[in-house]
């Protein structure tokens, strides 16, 4: 039976991909490894956390011993690592935890399994899962490529490039197994609601303001999770060691025009008088150094591997914001305690 470890498992994208993996492989056996940090919740996982190949590991990859004697006792066949500290606004406030989690804990992560493989690493495989926030931002024209040039200009950027730039060394320097895929932004069920659609669903649910940062002209390149989860799924099996896969939705969104969309679902939805839900929209003072835009430029996943997304956008927006109204309960209890500390100090002087 092959041993996987995915770690950050319990997030957003983790938890998709954990739900895949243990149902589509019931010969292999999905170890999640994670911290369950304010974003970890083993809530997201309920559907699987008993079938029987699955297991759940708590813990912190920034623990050195920890990791090392996890990786011992289990000799895992294949490591798909997730676990990060993922918002930007988060790294901005407060830079260290990201580098801890994001740099050492993928130092830490990369050892174990240089470790562990050393006699054979012969069909042996590390997946580190990144982001193209790491290419910079874009201006109106062209999209990143697997050959952009690194550019990280957030905190979580630059801690997220320099484990891409790691990985890479492990590789050519040890010869360890390793994919990366850089990915565009994510949307779907279980998304924090830290992060722009979970946050404006949730505050239209309360009729509070919907914060959008500058003018609302910034662009990013929208997915649906389960779409991500493919690619990597494709990647972790078919994908050749050493090789960068971007990963897009070929979705490009100004945040207005986006939020705007989602209010008029949200209307619709909640039986609410169209343009009811636009009145909240609130223009907030801009976040730091604000990226203006990323579009990704998947064409190597699709001609090399054959992935392309199957989720269309509309329908794939109106799948979130349904599931969001009928799992009302959990957002409240994501939203409770810490995050009301954590949104009152983020948007105070917005
Ligand atoms: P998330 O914040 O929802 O989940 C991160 C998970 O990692 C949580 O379960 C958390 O408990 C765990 N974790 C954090 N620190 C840990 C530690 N020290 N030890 C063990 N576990 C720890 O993040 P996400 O949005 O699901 O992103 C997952 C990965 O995908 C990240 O590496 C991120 O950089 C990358 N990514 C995200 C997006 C996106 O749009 N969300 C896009 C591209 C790439
Ligand atoms: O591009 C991939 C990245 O996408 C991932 O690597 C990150 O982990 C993920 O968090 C996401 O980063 P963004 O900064 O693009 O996502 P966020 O949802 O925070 O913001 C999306 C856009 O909306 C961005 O331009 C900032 C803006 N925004 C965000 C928030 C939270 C607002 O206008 N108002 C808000 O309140």
């Amino acid at each position: 039976m092959k041993k996987i470890l995915v770690t950050g498992g319990a997030g957003f994208i983790g938890s998709h991909l954990v739900r895949l993996l243990v149902k589509k492989y019931p010969d292999y056996r999905i170890i999640n490894m994670d911290k369950l940090t304010y974003a970890g919740n083993l809530a997201n996982l309920t559907d699987i956390e008993n079938l029987p190949n699955y297991e759940f590991v708590k813990g912190d990859i920034v623990d050195e011993d920890f990791v090392m004697m996890t990786f011992d006792a289990y000799r895992f066949d294949g490591v798909i690592h997730l676990a990060a500290e993922s918002h930007v606004d988060r790294s901005i406030a407060s830079p260290r935890e990201f580098i801890m989690t994001n740099i050492v804990g993928t130092v830490n992560l990369l050892n174990a399994a240089r470790h562990i493989w050393k006699d054979n690493a012969e069909g042996k495989r590390f997946y580190h899962i990144s982001t193209d926030e790491v290419y910079g931002s874009l201006h109106d024209e062209g999209k990143f490529l697997e050959t952009t040039p690194y550019d990280p200009r957030s905190p979580y950027s630059a801690s997220k490039a320099s484990s891409d730039h790691l990985v890479r060394a492990y590789h050519h320097t040890f010869g360890l197994p390793a994919v990366i895929s850089n990915c565009s932004n994510n949307y779907g069920p279980f998304q924090f609601p830290e992060k722009l659609i979970p946050l404006c669903i949730n505050n239209i649910r309360h009729g509070k303001p919907l914060p959008v940062y500058g003018e609302g002209t910034n662009i990013r390149d929208w997915l649906y999770v389960e779409d991500h989860a493919r690619a990597i799924d494709l990647i972790f099996h078919q994908g050749i060691d050493g090789e960068t896969y971007n990963i897009g939705g070929n979705n490009e969104w100004r945040n207005i025009d986006l939020v705007k969309k989602l209010c008029e679902i949200m209307d619709r939805k909640m039986g609410r008088h169209p343009g009811t839900s636009e009145q909240l929209i609130t223009f907030v003072k801009d976040r730091a150094g604000h990226d203006f835009r990323y579009a990704i430029d998947a064409s190597k996943l699709q001609n090399n591997l054959g992935w392309s997304p199957v989720v269309k956008f509309d329908e794939g927006f109106e799948k979130t914001v349904e599931w969001y109204l009928e799992n009302p309960e959990w957002l409240n209890n994501v939203t409770s305690g810490n995050y009301l500390k954590y949104y009152e100090t983020m948007y105070r002087n917005r």
